[in-house]
C-alpha cells in the first residue's frame, strides 16, 4: 500500500485528521511513520494512541533546521519505512538537501494561509495584521524555498471583523482538516501532475 510518512512538531489536529480518514476508508495508504523534533508533541501521543510507530528524533542545536547529521537519521528513518510521500503536519523547521536528495519531488506541507501571501510563522496572525479580508489554507509540494513550491489545493476562509488570530486559526484549521487528506488522496492515486509550477488534478 501507498506508504506515507508525517513530521510534525505540535498538536497533531492535521495528524488526527488523516488519521480519521484513514479509518473512514477515505484515504487508502498506510501511515509508516510519525516523526517529531518535539518530545513534548501531542501529535507523537496521537500516534502512539492509534498504533502508529511514533519517533521523536533529536533535531540538534539549531532552531529553523536540522543539525545535518540529524537530519540524515530523519531521511534514514523514513527509507526504513519505504514511504513514497513525507506530509509535514505543523513541522516547523526548514527541511535542507539532505531531505531534496532523497525526496524530490514528495515531500508536501499545508500552511495556513493564501500562498503567496503570508509564508513563514503565524500566518494567521500576519493575515490579521494586513487586514486581508480572506485567508485561508494551502498544500502544496516543498521546495528549497519557503512556502514556495506549487500549489496542489487552496480553501478560502474570510476573516471576520471580530477574529482573533485564535479564532481565525480555528476556521482555518477545519479547512485544513478537509483539504490536507484529500491532497494526499490526490497524489496516492497518481491523479497530479507537475507542468512547471501548476498542478494538474486528474478528475478522472
Ligand atoms: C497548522 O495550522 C499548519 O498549517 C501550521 O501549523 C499548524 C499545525 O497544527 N503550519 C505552519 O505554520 C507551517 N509553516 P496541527 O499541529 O494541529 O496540525
Amino acid at each position: 500500500m501507498f506508504t506515507i510518512g508525517i513530521l510534525a512538531s505540535g498538536k497533531g489536529s492535521n495528524l488526527a485528521a488523516i488519521i480519521n480518514q484513514v479509518k473512514s476508508g477515505f484515504l487508502k495508504v498506510k501511515i509508516g511513520a510519525v516523526i517529531s523534533d518535539n518530545p513534548g508533541a501531542f501529535a507523537l501521543e496521537i500516534a502512539r494512541a492509534n498504533g502508529i510507530d511514533a519517533k521523536y528524533i533529536e533535531p540538534g542545536g539549531y532552531r529553523t533546521i536540522l543539525e545535518p547529521q540529524q537530519e540524515e537519521k530523519y531521511v534514514k528513518c523514513l527509507k526504513e519505512y519505504d514511504v513514497e510521500l513525507i506530509c509535514l503536519a505543523g513541522f516547523m523547521r526548514i527541511l535542507k538537501k539532505t531531505f531534496f536528495n532523497s525526496f524530490r519531488g514528495k515531500i508536501i506541507n499545508i500552511h495556513p494561509s493564501l500562498l503567496p501571501s503570508f509564508p513563514g510563522l503565524e500566518a494567521w496572525k500576519q493575515a490579521i495584521d494586513y487586514g486581508a479580508k480572506f485567508s485561508g489554507c494551502t498544500v502544496h509540494f516543498v521546495d528549497q524555498g519557503i512556502d514556495t513550491g506549487p500549489v496542489i489545493l487552496q480553501a478560502v476562509v474570510p476573516v471576520m471583523d471580530d477574529d482573533t488570530p485564535e479564532t481565525l486559526h480555528q476556521r482555518i484549521q477545519e479547512k485544513e482538516h478537509i483539504i490536507y487528506p484529500l491532497a494526499i488522496k490526490l497524489i496516492s492515486e497518481q491523479k497530479i501532475r507537475i507542468e512547471g509550477r501548476r498542478v494538474i488534478i486528474d478528475e478522472n
